[in-house]
């Protein structure tokens, strides 16, 4: 009878000679191998037996050893936005990631390196991946992350930022976690109390993790950056999340198209060294990835667009104009999806092509990075 092999080889079921009883060799991952009896002669028991020894163990142990080094390549107390950091921060960071990456793939997602360490989540905008995968990767780390819900908070009774802000850092947190719409308030507040800040969206101006994120899923995917032809499409002139992505991906050399109304893109743009196109045809010519972007409806003040049928006639991305690009093109979007403006659904659900949901999964592990590092960079400080 030939070796039965479970969970990719860690367990094999065996017969030995002149034995009546199925044997296990059970291999846990990075650790010694060991042999047992599996006191069965079914094979259906032995198998059973053997699953549950394996699964008891999993279920038990952590695997992925993450280092308390607390010396970084990138030395920052905050993470404010992409422009400022150089080609190896960003690999710094990205590196970093990938022993989270597969902490996130354990059974058992709990650690303590951020044990005893107070961050909290200040939200002035609605958000749903941003939020939730940074209190996620709080919470595996084993930090006490406090989520402030703006609309609960004192500010509806005309308390100013600031004065919340002051507030939050008299209860000594070692992190702020800070979205609001207006440009520059992370900033402001890394420059008024003394913890870590991240920029989770400031405005149109930046959103430094998803652009991290964005960059971790493309290095999973493809292997590599140089010369990846990236078309970022739709609400450029609104779009944070284009202006980090171009920062970055620029720094890791690929090439960049922004494509979309001539309303909607910037007038800057040509400043960010990127190509400029205003059809799908042209701008998604060869292109590896195409980004799809949200039509940001509550930033649109006084701009003409289209109706969102014509939108997504003209720019919505379907398998039609995803022809346009490189044969197997991958597609990104940093959600919230509109879905059948900007994309349609049978393009965002294809896993073959879509990688938005490894986007999310992603951004756990670029969140866990970014925690420890920048705590650890201000305990050092
Ligand atoms: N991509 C992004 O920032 O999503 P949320 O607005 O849901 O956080």
């Amino acid at each position: 009878m030939k070796d039965i092999l479970l969970h990719n080889g860690h367990i094999k079921i065996y017969k030995r000679e002149n034995s009546k009883f199925w044997q296990m060799r059970i291999k846990p991952p990075k650790e010694k191998a060991f042999r047992e009896s599996s006191g069965c002669k079914s094979l259906k028991d032995a198998k059973e037996i053997a699953l549950k020894k394996y699964n008891d163990i999993i279920s038990k142990k952590t695997f992925v050893v993450i280092p308390k080094n607390t010396q970084h390549k990138y030395q920052g107390k905050h993470l404010l936005g992409i422009k400022s950091l150089n080609k190896s921060e960003i690999e710094y960071f990205l590196d970093y990631s990938d022993q989270f990456v597969e902490f996130n793939n354990q059974k058992i997602k709990k650690n303590d390196i951020l044990y005893g360490k107070s961050i909290f989540n200040v939200f002035f905008e609605d958000s749903t991946r941003t939020r939730t995968s940074f209190e996620i990767a709080a919470k595996r780390l084993g930090a006490d992350l406090i989520n402030v819900s703006v609309k609960d908070s004192s500010v509806n009774k005309g308390e100013t930022l600031l004065d919340t802000i002051i507030t939050i850092g008299s209860m000594d947190p070692d992190l702020i976690i800070i979205r609001h719409p207006e440009y520059g308030v992370s900033e402001m507040i890394s420059n008024t109390i003394n913890c870590s800040v991240i920029n989770a969206g400031d405005g149109s101006h930046e959103h430094p993790t998803q652009a991290l994120l964005d960059a971790l899923t493309i290095k999973k995917n493809t292997g590599k950056f140089k010369d990846l032809k990236i078309a970022i499409c739709g609400d450029i002139l609104h779009s944070r999340v284009a202006r980090s992505n171009i920062y970055l991906l620029k720094k890791l050399g690929c090439k960049i198209n922004v494509v979309g109304p001539k309303t909607l893109i910037p007038n800057d743009i040509n400043t960010l060294g990127v190509s400029v196109y205003y059809d799908m045809k042209n701008g998604l010519k060869d292109c590896d990835i195409v980004m799809m972007l949200r039509i940001q409806k509550e930033r649109i003040l006084g701009i003409h667009i289209p109706s969102e049928k014509d939108y997504f006639n003209e720019f919505g991305l379907d398998f039609k104009k995803l022809k346009y690009a490189k044969n197997n093109a991958l597609v990104m979007h940093p959600g919230p999806m509109n879905r059948g403006v900007e994309i349609d659904s049978k393009v965002a659900d294809d896993v073959t092509r879509s990688l938005i949901q490894n986007q999310v999964s992603m951004g756990v592990a670029i969140r866990m990075a970014c925690l420890k590092i920048l705590i650890d960079n201000k305990d050092n400080y």
